[in-house]
């Protein structure tokens, strides 16, 4: 069967102003894969993300959300959107002066309207999910880069999301705890199929954790690779595509 295209993007052109960043780009993201955004610095990562997110709306062209089309939709279908989406900044963002589990707890209070009791067991059962049983009183600061975000991804999942967004989950990270995070991400995609759609510059991860990737191109504005990893490594019919990923995997 073939499987749920989950994000449909069609024909996408996103900018500043007059400065045109990608042009006129098209993909799908399938239901419950781990999906990556990579190329260079600069090549328009992070803008796209923010697009997809429907943070800053495109100069032209489509995206469609789990059926809703993100473009021109009413604020009633975008607050649809955005509760089957969560998101992992690259700061993690989380709020320095509350609690680990009142962080986590804020989506789940906004958006819905239980009892204390049962926000306060949710919280600590995605706290465990992300193997941060035991940290629940604990100040952002008082835990290590890694367990940050580890606690920015359980808020990001607090309402379950269908698709998780990450904007450079392994930045600032030592290479064992990225490791550690790739594998978390891992485990939470197989155990409950949720959607990952995750941008990076860094070539690590990507063996490990991508089904399928696309490859920005800040020259061409647009995708210049587009596949499996592993398959595109051998036979991309661009050389550059090739080399990128040859060089890193021999590392
Ligand atoms: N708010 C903004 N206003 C104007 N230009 C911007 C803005 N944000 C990004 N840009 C420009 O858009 C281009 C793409 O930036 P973006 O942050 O999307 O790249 P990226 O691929 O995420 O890079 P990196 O790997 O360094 O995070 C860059 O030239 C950047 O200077
Ligand atoms: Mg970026």
């Amino acid at each position: 069967m073939e499987k749920h295209k989950i994000i449909q993007v069609r024909d996408l052109t996103v900018g500043y102003g007059t400065d045109i960043i990608l042009e006129n780009i098209s993909f799908d993201v399938l239901e419950g894969e781990i999906f990556i955004v990579l190329g260079g610095s600069g090549c328009g990562k992070s803008t796209l993300l923010k697009h997809l997110i429907g943070l800053i709306p495109p100069l032209s062209g489509q995206i469609n959300i789990d059926g809703e089309e993100l473009s021109n939709c009413d604020e009633t279908a975008f607050k649809n959107i955005l509760r089957k989406i969560g998101v992992l900044y690259q700061s993690t963002a989380l709020f320095g002066s509350m609690t680990i589990a009142e962080n986590v707890s804020l989506p789940i209070k906004e958006y819905t309207d239980l009892p204390q009791r049962s926000v306060d067991t949710l919280v600590k059962m995605k706290l465990n999910m992300v193997n941060l049983k035991g940290y629940e009183n604990h100040l952002p600061s008082e835990i290590s880069g890694g367990m940050r975000k580890r606690a920015g991804l359980a808020r990001a999942m607090a309402l379950n999301p269908k698709i998780l967004f990450f904007d450079e989950p392994s930045a600032g990270l030592d290479p064992v705890t990225s490791v550690e995070l790739d594998n978390l991400i891992i485990h939470l995609n197989k155990s409950l199929g949720t959607t990952m759609v995750i941008v990076t510059h860094e070539l690590q991860s990507i063996f490990n954790v991508a089904h399928r990737v696309i490859m920005l191109d800040k020259q061409t504005k647009g995708i210049i690779a587009e596949g499996n990893p592993e398959h595109l490594k051998d036979h991309s019919e661009n050389l550059f595509v090739r080399n990128f990923f040859n060089r890193k995997s021999e590392n």
